[in-house]
């Protein structure tokens, strides 16, 4: 896990990887990775939330060097940051979701492969094994109406060796991205497909015009998945705490707080402002990963203090992927890497576990901390 060698010049922090992403990136591309729904609202208060957020350090508590390995799931992990999924890699780097999977596994890091993936998730597995030995895989779901797609596409990431289904909750309709609209981008330019959708019936194959994103989709399709796969199940896009609680209730082993990165409904709130709502209502009964708007250690501390196991990174492993491919993501992962690292020792912890809830205090941005 040594650090890649990046040019001189290289950024030094997950905001200058943004930076340097948009140098290199068509617009129309950089347009879709940055983007959100509508005017932005829940894209902006994802990350200003985390500046709203104080950390307390407690002092002389001889912690100790921090040891960052955790268990998410019980999945060993080299740190409590997960990838994210995010759809069509191949937009911003010819090495596409194979770079992103190498990277992810030589880090040890929980990777959650994107059914929209550009690459097939038998070959995103291939190359995770050729970076590690055991490296963990997460799969990424939009439920079918389809159900004989939806199980053959849950067996496909099985027979990959993925370790866990991850069903996107919050996408019963796509997300009205403006910035897409007034690019005319709707579809994948010619010569990219989605290569897990061959299954699938109708349009042209592996067209993302294929997938249904479904009102019809229910609470019902994810006790059929409980039937359908023994995998670990999470459900990813969970805002309201009732729904959290009802997720408990049914026995699924994990929810991701998300809203999608601000991509879907603008003007929900930010995930670590709606994080401690929805530990208190699940009470410890399912482990909680967050996403959206992670940018920084302070961030990943932060989540962690206000309950939750893990974290995910959408866009930063993009940014990462378009500036440098495979190492432009092993960079961004290992800046968090060393962020969290400097975080906790700075905080007195001894690791994600030793994180108490008083470390965080909620103060109104005139006060505080804002960036
Ligand atoms: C996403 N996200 C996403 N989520 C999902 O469940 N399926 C998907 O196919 C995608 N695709 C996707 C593409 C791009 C370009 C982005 C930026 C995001 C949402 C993603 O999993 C995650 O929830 C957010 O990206 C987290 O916010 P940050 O880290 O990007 O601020």
């Amino acid at each position: 896990m040594t650090a890649p060698s990046l040019p001189h010049g290289a950024p030094v922090n997950v905001r200058e990887f943004e930076q340097a992403a948009r140098m290199v990136l068509d617009p129309v591309h950089d347009d879709y990775v940055r983007g959100g729904a509508q005017d932005e609202v829940t894209v902006r208060a994802n990350e200003s939330a985390f500046a709203g957020l104080c950390l307390v350090p407690r002092v002389l508590r001889g912690a100790g060097e921090p040891v960052l390995r955790t268990a998410v799931l019980g999945h060993e992990a080299s740190m409590p940051v997960v990838i994210a999924p995010t759809a069509f890699h191949r937009l911003v780097h010819p090495d596409a979701e194979r770079a992103t999977a190498r990277a992810a596994a030589a880090e040890g890091v929980i990777m959650i492969a994107a059914m929209l993936s550009t690459v097939a998730i038998e070959d995103v597995a291939a190359e995770a094994r050729k970076a590690a030995t055991d490296p963990c895989l997460w799969f990424q779901l939009y439920p079918q109406p389809d159900l004989g797609f939806t199980r053959a596409i849950v067996q496909r990431a099985e027979a990959a060796g993925c370790r866990a289904l991850v069903v996107t909750a919050d996408s019963p309709a796509l997300g009205r991205a403006e910035r897409n609209d007034r690019n005319d981008f709707h579809d994948l330019p010619p010569g990219l497909r989605c290569e897990n959708l061959r299954e699938l019936r109708g349009g042209e194959p592996g067209s993302v015009r294929q997938v249904v994103l479904s009102p019809e989709i229910s609470w019902r399709h994810v006790e059929w998945l409980r039937e359908t796969t023994d995998l670990p199940i999470l459900v990813k896009g969970v805002l309201h705490p009732a729904d959290a609680a009802l997720a408990a209730d049914l026995g699924v082993d994990g929810i991701m707080v998300s809203n999608h990165g601000g991509r879907q409904l603008d003007t929900t709130p930010p995930t670590i402002a709606q994080l401690p709502r929805i530990a208190e209502a699940v009470a410890g009964r399912v482990p909680l990963l967050l996403d959206g708007g992670v940018r920084r250690g302070t961030d990943v501390i932060k989540a962690l203090a206000l309950g939750a196991a893990a974290v995910g990174i959408g866009r930063p492993v993009m940014w990462g992927l378009a500036v440098a491919g495979e190492d432009g993501v092993s960079a961004v992962l290992s800046m968090l890497r060393r962020e969290l690292a400097n975080a906790l020792a700075l905080c007195g912890c001894a690791g994600p576990a030793d994180v108490p809830r008083d470390l965080v205090m909620d103060i109104s941005a005139k006060e505080g901390c804002a960036r």
